[in-house]
């Protein structure tokens, strides 16, 4: 018997035009600074955004922006608080600082039981911050949400494009749209990664600078826009408005 919830999901994201999942091969990249900086960014361009924290066992996007102790309303549904002009979504609202140590049907579960009971309304855009690699989340999600398109992010680490490389092929085969591929935390003037996507046939979208800047700016929005970071992330945003 097919899980009911599958079908409210439908019926709940039905009115968000795109849905966007910041996601990479391998961990640490900075998804979770690029997810919620941009989120951010559309916001403030007077897209209505959402952004939704799908790295259940380490969430982080609430420390990037700074926006402990809220909590969604019940209302036939969760209604994400609206923070810093985003609507906002996380497993923390329920684990709070406790861990959620979450096995593969937990995992799926938990996922189904987030995506059938918020409530998004209208939105532009839904960004998703992804949990690392090709888990559980990304193919529960592909199944989930076929329409989603993904903004693949790497360092400047031919180690961590090699994951790309791989992740990149099985969206390929599975027919998931790819917006693009942005190489954050540059240190070198080498354009190697630039060459390797533009090979794979990739958008090239942004560089994103090593910013000692950002372990500041942790927690405190108005900050975060000000960095380097922040400057590469606002071209993908654009990116993202005018093709996507
Ligand atoms: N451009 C940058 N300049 C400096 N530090 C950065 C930059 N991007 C990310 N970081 C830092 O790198 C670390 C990893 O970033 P982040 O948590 O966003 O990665 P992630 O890919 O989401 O990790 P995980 O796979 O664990 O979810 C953080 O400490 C973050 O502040
Ligand atoms: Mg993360």
């Amino acid at each position: 018997m097919t899980d009911p919830r599958i079908g409210i999901i439908h019926e709940r994201m039905k009115e968000i035009t795109k849905i966007i999942a910041v996601s990479s091969g391998k961990g640490g990249v900075g998804k979770s600074m690029v997810a919620s900086t941009l989120a951010l960014i559309l916001a403030r361009k007077g897209c209505k955004v959402g952004l939704f924290d799908l790295d259940f066992t380490s969430p982080s996007t609430h420390v990037v922006l700074g926006v402990g102790g809220i909590r969604p309303k019940e209302e036939k549904g969760i209604v994400p608080p609206e923070v810093l002009g985003l609507k906002y979504m996380s497993i923390t609202y329920y684990s709070g600082d406790l861990a959620a140590p979450l096995r593969g049907t937990d995992v799926s579960n938990a996922l189904i039981e987030l995506l059938s009971i918020t409530i998004w309304g209208k939105l532009d855009y839904l960004i998703l911050d992804m949990p690392p690699g090709i888990g559980d989340v990304t193919l529960d999600l592909i199944r989930l949400l076929p329409n989603t398109r993904f903004l693949i992010v790497t360092t400047s680490s031919q180690l961590a494009f090699e994951t790309v490389k791989k992740f990149v092929g099985l969206l390929e085969e599975m027919k998931m749209p790819v917006i693009g591929v942005v190489e954050n935390m540059k240190m070198n003037n080498s354009d190697d990664i630039h060459l390797q996507a533009d090979k794979l046939g990739l958008k090239f979208l942004a560089v994103i600078p090593y910013d000692a800047e950002v372990e500041s700016a942790i927690g405190d929005a108005e900050k975060l826009l000000g960095t380097a970071l922040a400057n590469g992330v606002k071209k993908i945003a654009l990116e993202i408005m005018v093709r996507n």
